[in-house]
């Protein structure tokens, strides 16, 4: 949700705040806008509706807003439609305080009638507007500057926010506010950095600064200083990224998406290989990183797994792996639900919260609920340093590398490969599979890289399946057991990027009132992996048929015998059942792929979406 960066150093800073913008567009893209400075001069502010590429061309390119310290901002609506007005920066009345923001501030509309009665005007209806006023109130009313005014506005300030922010009495610094929202701080010779996410920054610097909650900072070319709640300094340590600054870049794919898709057989090797030892003998699953020991799996008496959209289905998957293959019992929670019941957790329970971002405002929630209970809890994270794991007790990285598209793809695939080795972990230290099985699955395990590559190679004819089907409106993906998981994330990836309505049904259940829905000509994607479950998949799709449905397969080489019932087969190679997860979602990621671009859509940018979701 919204993108902010800010910079502080000797070159032109529009230039660079536009390029920071543009890696974090991802993040909302209904208005944009600049604040810049030129030495003591005013602050120059720039704004547009709609894509960056709009502000870019109004600023051509940043040459018309001269300056060496500046903010920018790319948003995703959320108090005020998207128009001028509304899009950041936001500055005070006579121009002394000048802001950008990410989140949500609960109480605004009360801060706002406070302001009103002080004498305060409002131009927009934003949140932000309140925020960046509040701190010029305090400014003014006690005259003890930026650090005493920005700590009296955190005070007073309920909710989620990241904030930029620059006093014109201070030409030379910016100032980094947050709570609950992302926003870190990037510091190399004469400059420095803020930005809500590593991309926008990676190609300047990779020594990072994770300002924790409630804390705020002061930003000058090449320093930053860090402060409490109290306005006492307060000392961070820098932190190394390790991604490359090309891993941020399309590398010649049309999309994000596509190059992150065809990225899912290097991203879960890696992610594979950190977790994968081998002694002389023999491999086993290390997980002596995240802290969890096998004295903690032994005695876990349940699981609960909380997460929203794609890492929920991740969690989904990993409830049938976990139980059979442990023997633990698992439940799966949408963290948004999870957070406002009164879970029954304690000691010999784990909750694992999956998020990419590690920011999504309801796992995070999650997340501190399981802690708060005195609960055991584990993140499965991709963004080093990000809130989640940096609250939970134990963390397990996935190592997908920066994810830009809107869609989660190598995300999702690293997601299901880390809970994999989990799984396969509980089961041998729990005694539930012997050494054998343990070999057997970590050799299952080491195989999904290919078996993904292999699926990936079919992409062809899933394109074609697109372009013949661009006028569907509805589309049904339905499975049994971990193929139902898989069947949700496959319709999860064709309407968020298609626009195109499809539900994903356990396909027992779809007789139970959805198949009505099913008309001449309706695409029915059956997902047929698990070998107890084809003939009962097989049956459900068949009646899909008889009611005038298309007939789509995913399934596995060896079952030829599917060209006699379906319309359309994507063969996949054979794993493991337990894992096929991983290879399924490949065409399936494909086809909502496909379906997007057929229909002219932005694949990487979906209306209404943002790539990380920091508010509730
Ligand atoms: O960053 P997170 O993994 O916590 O994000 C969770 C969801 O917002 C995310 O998976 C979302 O559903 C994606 N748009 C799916 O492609």
């Amino acid at each position: 949700m919204c993108g902010i960066v800010g910079y502080a150093g000797g070159k032109d800073a529009a230039g660079i705040l536009l390029e920071g913008l543009s890696k974090l567009e991802y993040r909302g893209y209904d208005s944009a806008g600049l604040a810049v400075r030129d030495g003591s001069g005013p602050v120059s502010v720039c704004k547009t509706k709609g894509r960056l590429s709009r502000l870019y061309e109004k600023t051509e390119g940043g040459k018309t807003m001269p300056g060496h310290i500046g903010i920018g901002h790319t948003r995703w609506a959320t108090h005020g439609e998207p128009s001028e007005d509304n899009a950041h920066p936001h500055v005070s009345d006579d121009g002394l305080v000048t802001g950008v923001h990410n989140g949500i501030i609960e109480n605004y509309l009360e801060l706002k009638d406070k302001l009103i009665r002080k004498g305060y005007c409002f131009y927009s209806a934003t949140d932000t507007e309140v925020a960046v006023k509040m701190v010029d109130y305090y400014y003014k009313k006690y005259g003890l500057g930026p650090i005493d005014a920005i700590a009296k506005t955190m005070v007073r300030m309920r909710g989620s926010y990241a904030m930029g922010l620059m006093f014109s009495d201070y030409p030379d610094e910016i100032w980094a506010v947050r709570k609950d929202s992302p926003l870190i701080i990037g510091v190399k010779d004469g400059e420095t950095f803020i930005a809500s996410d590593v991309p926008a920054i990676l190609k300047y610097t990779k020594k990072v600064y994770y300002i924790g909650n409630l804390e705020f900072a002061r930003i000058r070319p090449g320093e930053v200083t860090f402060y409490d709640l109290n306005g006492e300094e307060i000392k961070i340590e820098p932190t190394e990224i390790t991604w490359s600054a090309d891993a941020a870049e399309k590398d010649g794919y049309e999309h994000f998406m596509m190059k992150e898709i065809h990225e899912q057989p290097r991203a879960v090797k890696d992610t594979l290989h950190s977790l994968i030892a081998k002694d002389s003998d023999r491999s086993f699953i290390d997980l002596s990183k995240t802290g969890l020991t096998d004295e903690t799996i032994r005695s876990l008496e349940g699981i609960t797994i909380c997460a929203c959209g794609s890492a929920w289905h991740v969690g989904m998957s990993a409830q049938y792996v976990i139980e059979d293959l442990a023997r633990i019992p698992v439940r799966v929670e949408l963290a948004s639900e999870f957070r406002y019941r009164k879970p029954i957790l304690g000691k010999g329970q784990l909750v694992i919260v999956i998020s990419q971002s590690g920011e999504t405002a309801d796992s995070l929630a999650a997340l501190r609920l399981a802690k708060e209970s005195g609960t055991e809890t584990l993140g499965v994270v991709n963004v080093v340093g990000s809130a989640i794991a940096r609250e939970a007790d134990h963390v397990l990285y996935t190592l997908a590398g920066p994810e830009i598209a809107v869609a989660t793809t190598k995300a999702y695939s690293t997601q299901l490969a880390a809970l994999y080795a989990l799984a396969v972990k509980a089961g041998h230290v729990r005694g539930v599979i012997s050494e054998e099985q343990y070999q057997y699955y970590l050799d299952e395990l080491q195989k999904l890289p290919d078996a993904i590559q292999t699926a990936l190679s079919r992409k062809e004819d899933i394109q074609r399946f697109a372009a013949e089907h661009v006028a569907t409106k509805d589309v049904f993906f339905i499975g049994r057991n971990i193929d139902y998981t898989s069947a949700l994330e496959g319709s999860l990836k064709m309407k968020e990027i298609s626009y195109v309505h499809s539900e994903a049904y356990a396909a027992g259940e779809l007789k139970h009132g959805t198949i009505s829905l099913v008309e001449d000509g309706t695409p029915v994607i059956g997902i047929l992996t698990q070998p107890d479950l084809y003939e009962k998949t097989l049956s459900n799709m068949v009646e899909c048929k008889a009611r005038g449905g298309y007939l789509v397969a995913v399934t596995t080489e060896d079952r030829q015998d599917i060209l006699n019932t379906a319309d359309f087969v994507l063969f996949i190679p054979k794993t493991d059942p337990h894992f096929t997860a991983s290879v399924t979602v490949v065409p399936q990621q494909l086809l909502g792929y496909y379906m997007s671009c057929s229909r002219g859509l932005d694949v990487d940018k979906p209306r209404n979406l943002a790539k990380s979701v920091t508010v509730e």
